[in-house]
């Protein structure tokens, strides 16, 4: 087993043991991939002030999102296909985050169903929740989560239509990967995936085969995303979907303060700034970029968490001191799932855990919640002067 000691470690592996359709469905940004890139590299370009001869024993990074203990700022973003980056892989993930002390937001999109996680761990997760035009099926969805004891619904609100990833198109992406010449030849290198995959029956989107009507191939996203999605989503829609959920609601993908102060209007608990990892409006800000004037409009009156681009514990301090309550890594956690499953997920935790732990103690910090803009140096006009 090699030694891991970052992220970039376990997407090396994640590369190596799972097919090249689900790896490359991971690893894409919608067309020329500037949203996706810029998500990362505007992270690099805020850099950290270093204090010295600060007590720094006795440290925590614990806190609360919306209002629950968590182990440290990071919840684990929903991810479409999850299941097939590993078998079983949403509980899989879910396990490693309840050990750890962190949500775990399960996708629509998922393989494992919601009753197939909620069976199998023992902590409530969070919901995420796709807006589609089958209003029995949104209904269904949200009895399901209150079924399943989920403790938020985080409505995802920037994807109507899919953005084009001209990887997925190329590699005829579904789930289960369809047996093409190609993907046979390229299955046949992974043999510890399809071993495992062969094991379990998890291999279908789990919650929408037999619960949505009038998909006509539920396999290929790309299809059942034009065919089911709801192009006219409005706030009243989501107005309407407030009411069929009266738990916790987090509304994701928000970019605008305006749209932030929307969302506030609407009765959500928390908003995520996130521009879907960069796998919708290509040229769109990055989330970082993003996140200054959406605290500046709306910072004071709900809890804003940021997600795209978090690769590192860095990432996550730098996120916290601009102001967010908490960060949610995406690819982060799906590298360590696709190179060694739950334990893999566990890893990426514990290395976010730790650059988190170990830059704030240097930043002159003990405690995550008294970190403030005051351990950054942010370039002028970081959050541009666009017109
Ligand atoms: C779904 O959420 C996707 O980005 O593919």
């Amino acid at each position: 087993m090699p030694t891991i000691t970052n992220i970039e470690d376990l997407k090396r592996l994640h590369r190596r043991r799972a097919p090249k359709m689900f790896y490359d469905y991971c690893e894409s940004g919608s067309w020329s991939e500037q949203t996706f890139r810029e998500n990362t590299s505007d992270f690099d370009q805020i850099r950290l002030r270093q204090r010295v001869a600060i007590d720094m024993a006795n440290r925590s990074t614990a806190t609360q999102l919306i209002g629950q203990d968590v182990a440290m700022p990071v919840a684990l973003a929903p991810v479409g296909l999850t299941g097939m980056q590993n078998a079983d892989g949403e509980i899989k993930a879910a396990k490693a985050a309840e050990k750890f002390g962190v949500p775990y937001c399960l996708s629509t999109m998922s393989i494992c169903s919601i009753e197939d996680v909620a069976a199998n761990t023992s902590k409530p997760f969070w919901m995420q929740v796709y807006t589609l035009k089958d209003d029995d099926f949104m209904r269904g969805l949200f009895d399901r989560a209150k079924a399943a004891n989920c403790s938020a619904a985080v409505i995802t609100v920037d994807l109507q239509l899919l953005g084009q990833r001209h990887k997925d198109l190329k590699n005829g992406l579904s789930a289960p990967p369809k047996l093409t010449p190609k993907s046979i030849a390229n299955m046949a290198t992974k043999v510890p995936w399809g071993l495992e995959m062969l094991q379990t029956k998890r291999r279908f989107f789990g919650n929408i085969v037999g619960h949505a009507k009038g998909v006509n191939d539920p396999a290929s996203l790309t299809t059942w995303t034009a065919e089911s999605f709801d192009q006219s989503l409005n706030w009243d829609r989501i107005r309407e979907f407030r009411k069929m959920w009266n738990g916790p609601l987090i509304i994701k993908g928000i970019l605008d303060p305006r749209d932030a102060i929307e969302a506030c209007n609407v009765g959500a608990d928390a908003i995520v700034v996130s521009n879907h990892g960069g796998r919708q409006l290509d040229g769109a800000l990055s989330s970082i970029r993003a996140l200054e004037p959406i605290m500046d409009a709306v910072g004071d009156k709900i809890e804003v968490h940021l997600d795209s681009g978090i690769r590192s514990g860095q990432d996550v301090l730098k996120a916290v001191a601009m102001g967010a309550k908490g960060a949610w890594i995406g690819r982060a956690y799906i590298y360590g799932l696709g190179a060694m499953g739950e334990a893999g997920v566990t890893k990426a935790l514990e290395v976010i855990h730790k650059e988190l732990d170990t830059s704030m103690a240097l930043c002159g910090h003990r405690d995550v919640n008294t970190v403030d803009r005051d351990i950054l140096m942010v370039p002028k006009n970081f959050s541009g002067d666009w017109s």
